[in-house]
């Protein structure tokens, strides 16, 4: 059993990220996770394959983008072709929205856009654990339909517990 069928939902996050010439790249990754309250930290999971992980090599800093239901179809073309071959900001038509303090563009249809700075990097078994300091955040909305990760293509939404 894969390890995305044991431990679900994952929020969706699109993560943003720069080559050296400045063409930007967009990536859905649901290996996410937030590290630390204060300085913010959080973490991705990133196969070394992705054209994503060359950009994070290259300039060391990305944006997470959180995404909502609405941006499902973006997440499944973001998900299905590599920016080493295709423009995904103009596939998508998703809105780049500039960053105060690093060079990756932020994702303006998304609620929340956090601007990091990559402090770790390391292999663990197929994926490199990256960790980035939460360097700006830039919050467009507080309620929102956040879009849920199970496995492969198949997606979840969240429900909240009426105590
Ligand atoms: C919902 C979703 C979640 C994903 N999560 C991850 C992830 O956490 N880490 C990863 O390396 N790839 C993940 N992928 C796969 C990449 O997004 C996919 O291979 C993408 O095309 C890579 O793009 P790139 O080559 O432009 O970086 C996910 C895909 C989808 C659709």
């Amino acid at each position: 059993m894969r390890i995305s069928q044991e431990i679900f939902p994952r929020p969706v996050v699109l993560v943003v990220t720069v080559d050296g010439k400045g063409k930007e790249n967009i990536m859905p990754a649901s290996f996410v996770m937030p590290v630390s309250f204060s300085p913010k930290y959080v973490a991705i999971a990133v196969a070394p394959e992705r054209h994503t992980f060359s950009n994070l090599k290259e300039v060391g800093e990305f944006t997470v983008n959180v995404a909502t239901l609405e941006m499902l179809e973006q997440v499944r073309v973001c998900g299905s072709h590599s920016g080493r071959d295709v423009d995904k900001f103009s596939m998508t038509k998703l809105t780049k929205t500039p960053s105060k303090k690093i060079r990756p563009s932020g994702i303006a249809e998304s609620p929340i856009t956090l601007e990091c700075v990559v402090v770790y990097m390391n292999l663990f078994g197929d994926h490199y654990l990256v960790v980035g300091k939460v360097v700006e955040e830039h919050v467009r909305k507080t309620t929102f339909s956040p879009l849920l990760h199970y496995t492969g293509d198949s997606y979840m939404e969240a429900r909240a517990i009426k105590s």
